[in-house]
């Protein structure tokens, strides 16, 4: 059972063996923490990424993490569910994510991972479903991950989160 935390910050700056990115299917990059991720990880990232696209919404692939600092070794790319209203499976493809990135942490041998708050920006999930949403299935998600830190880039991100794992 991985022990859960909250924390506010950038998630480029985690000590951790993997940090998650929120991607979109060509893995090239993009914007929000994507950007942040692929600036931080070098050109390399991107390169790797397309290599291995495209990455269908709630799969997740991983790279190496190239230029960012270690202990950092893996980037975990996942694609969020574009939020649509809430009828289109968006919440389950959500869960996917997470379990997808868990189920990849296991098969790297990664034992602690970061996660943004995927789907909660660009793609408009809502954040306070997106955090019960994100706890509740690393909860409930047999991992051999001992460590799993949401890492909010805002205030009202940071609180949700923590309510949740309250
Ligand atoms: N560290 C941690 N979290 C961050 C960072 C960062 N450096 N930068 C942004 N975030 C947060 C945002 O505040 C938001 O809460 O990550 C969460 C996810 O937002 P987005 O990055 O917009 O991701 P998403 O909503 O999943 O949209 C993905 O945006 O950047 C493009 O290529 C990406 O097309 C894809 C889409």
């Amino acid at each position: 059972m991985a022990t859960l935390e909250v924390v506010l910050g950038d998630i480029t700056g985690e000590d951790v063996d993997a940090i998650v990115t929120a991607a979109n299917e060509s893995l090239l990059g993009g914007g929000g923490v994507d950007g942040a991720v692929h600036r931080a990880a070098g050109p390399r990232l991107a390169e790797a990424g397309g290599a291995i696209a495209p990455c269908g919404p709630g799969d997740a692939k991983v790279t190496p993490a190239f230029d960012l600092d270690p202990p950092v070794k893996h980037v975990i790319h996942t694609v969020g569910p574009v939020w649509d209203g809430g009828a289109y499976g968006e919440a389950e493809i959500l869960a996917s994510c997470y379990r997808r990135c868990l189920a990849v942490a296991d098969e790297i041998g990664a034992r602690s991972v970061a996660f943004p708050a995927i789907a909660t920006g660009v793609y408009g999930f809502p954040a306070k479903q997106a955090a019960r949403i994100a706890v509740r299935t690393v909860r409930e998600t047999p991992t051999k991950v001992e460590r799993v830190r949401f890492v909010a880039f805002d205030e009202e991100t940071y609180e949700l989160l923590s309510a949740e794992l309250a």
